[in-house]
C-alpha cells in the first residue's frame, strides 16, 4: 500500500497556504489584521474600517470610508421572496439555521453586481451588510415586533442592534457593539474561514462558501461557544456556587466553553478587551452579576486547568446585558466574521489551489465480493 505521511489529526500545526489578512501569535497573545494590532484597531477604528482593511489590503481614507458606509446603508435590504421565505420559517427555529438558509436563499435572487459567482467586493460588502437583516427580520417576525426598516444612516453596529432590539442603542452600547464586531471579524484559518476556502477553492461562489462558512461556525467547539458560556452562569447562579459547578464538570472531564484555544498558548487578546467591556457595560448597567460570575470561573479554570480565556467568553455577558437572547450570539459573531470569511473567499480566488488534503487509509483491503443473496 502507498506509504502515507504522519497523520496530523485536525490539521494541527499543518500549513495549508499563504495568506496576507490574518497573523496570529499564540505564544506572545498577540493577533494582526492587514499588519495593524486589535488593540490599536478595537481602540482606534471602527468595523467598516476593518472591514475595508480585511478586504483591501489597506486603511480606508475619509471619502473610502464614507463610500463604504453608504454602500452598507444601500445594501441592508432583502429581496421580497426571501421575506416570505422568512415568514414561513418555523419560530422556533435556530437563527443560525436561519441564517445559513437564508443566505443561500438569497444567492437566488440577487441582482447582477452581487450575484453568485462574482467573486467581487461587491458581493462581499452585500453579505456583509445583510447579515443583521437576516437576523432582525427573523427575531422580529418570532418575537411579533414591527418590521425592520433599513436605517442606512445608522453604523452596522448599532443598525445590528437596532435591527435586534427595536430601540436606539445608546452611544456606549453602538461602541461596545462596534469593539465586539471589530475583534470578531478574522482569525486566520479558523474552523469556519477554512471551510469557507475549501469551498472557493473548487472555484464554487461566494454565498455557497459563506452558507459552508456559517454551518461550521455553528458548532460549540467554535462559534456556539458563547451562548453556552451564558447556559452555564445561568446554572451556577451565584458566585458561591463556581467552585463546586466547575470544579465537578473539570473533575468529569467536560468542557468549560470559553475557555483554551488551538492557537493561543497564554490569554486571547480578544478576550482581555471583552473582559474590560464586559465590567464598563456592566457598570453602565449597575449590573455586574455576570462579570463577577466569569472572574470567579476564570480563577477555577485557570487553577484547575491552566487554561485561558477565548473571545467567547465575555461577549455573551455584554450582550445579555443589551437585552439580546443567547441564541443571537453566535448569529451576531456570523455578522462580523462575513468579513473575514469573504476577506480569505477573495483571496482564494487569487491564488487558487483545490484544497485537497489526504487521509491515511485504515480500513480493510481485497475482500472478496459476496453476492446480495449470498450475504448472511
Ligand atoms: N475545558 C476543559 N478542558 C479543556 C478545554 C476546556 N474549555 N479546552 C481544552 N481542554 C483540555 C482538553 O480536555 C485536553 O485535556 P487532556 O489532554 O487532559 O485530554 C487539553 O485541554 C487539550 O485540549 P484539545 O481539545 O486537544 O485542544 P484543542 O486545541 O483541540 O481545542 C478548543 C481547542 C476546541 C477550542 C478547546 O479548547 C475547547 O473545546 N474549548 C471549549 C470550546 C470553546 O470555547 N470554543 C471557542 C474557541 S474560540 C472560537 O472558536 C471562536
Amino acid at each position: 500500500m502507498v506509504e502515507i505521511a504522519e497523520v496530523q489529526r485536525g490539521l494541527e500545526d499543518v500549513v495549508a497556504l499563504e495568506s496576507r489578512i490574518c497573523f496570529i501569535d499564540g505564544k506572545q497573545g498577540r493577533l494582526i489584521y492587514q499588519g495593524y494590532d486589535i488593540r490599536d484597531l478595537a481602540a482606534r477604528s471602527t468595523f467598516e474600517e476593518v472591514a475595508y482593511l480585511l478586504w483591501y489590503g489597506r486603511l480606508p481614507t475619509a471619502s473610502q470610508l464614507t463610500d463604504l458606509k453608504t454602500r452598507f446603508g444601500a445594501l441592508r435590504s432583502l429581496p421580497h421572496q426571501v421575506c416570505q421565505q422568512l415568514d414561513q420559517l418555523p419560530a422556533e427555529a435556530s437563527p443560525m439555521d436561519v441564517l445559513r438558509t437564508t443566505v443561500s436563499a438569497l444567492a437566488l435572487y440577487e441582482p447582477d453586481e452581487t450575484r453568485p459567482g462574482a467573486s467581487s467586493i461587491g458581493g462581499a460588502q452585500r453579505l456583509t451588510a445583510v447579515l443583521p437583516t437576516i437576523l432582525g427580520e427573523f427575531h422580529r417576525r418570532r418575537r411579533g415586533l414591527p418590521a425592520l426598516t433599513p436605517r442606512p444612516e445608522l453604523s452596522q453596529a448599532a443598525y445590528l442592534l437596532y435591527a435586534i432590539l427595536n430601540r436606539e442603542p445608546t452611544e456606549l452600547e453602538a461602541k461596545a457593539m462596534d469593539v465586539a464586531l471589530i475583534l470578531h471579524a478574522d482569525h486566520e484559518l479558523n474552523a469556519s474561514t477554512f471551510a469557507a476556502r475549501v469551498t472557493a477553492s473548487t472555484l464554487s461562489d461566494l454565498y455557497s462558501a459563506v452558507t459552508s462558512a456559517i454551518g461550521t461556525l455553528k458548532g460549540p467547539l467554535h462559534g456556539g461557544a458563547n451562548e453556552r458560556v451564558m447556559q452555564l452562569l445561568d446554572e451556577i447562579g451565584s458566585v458561591g456556587r463556581v467552585e463546586e459547578i466547575v470544579h465537578g464538570k473539570l473533575v468529569r472531564h467536560e468542557r468549560v466553553m470559553g475557555f483554551g484555544h488551538r492557537v493561543y498558548k497564554v490569554e486571547d487578546p480578544r478576550a482581555t478587551i471583552l473582559r474590560d467591556w464586559s465590567r464598563r457595560i456592566g457598570e453602565a448597567a449597575g449590573n455586574l452579576h455576570y462579570y463577577e460570575l466569569l472572574r470567579k470561573v476564570e480563577e477555577v479554570v485557570h487553577r484547575e486547568k491552566g487554561l485561558y480565556p477565548n473571545v467567547d467568553l465575555y461577549s455573551g455577558s455584554v450582550y445579555s446585558l443589551f437585552g439580546i437572547p443567547p441564541d443571537l450570539f453566535t448569529p451576531i459573531f456570523a455578522s462580523s466574521r462575513v468579513a473575514g470569511w469573504t476577506a480569505h473567499v477573495l483571496e482564494e480566488y487569487q491564488d487558487l489551489r483545490l484544497i485537497r488534503p489526504t487521509a491515511k487509509y485504515v480500513g480493510q483491503v481485497d475482500l472478496p465480493y459476496v453476492p446480495v443473496a449470498q450475504r448472511s
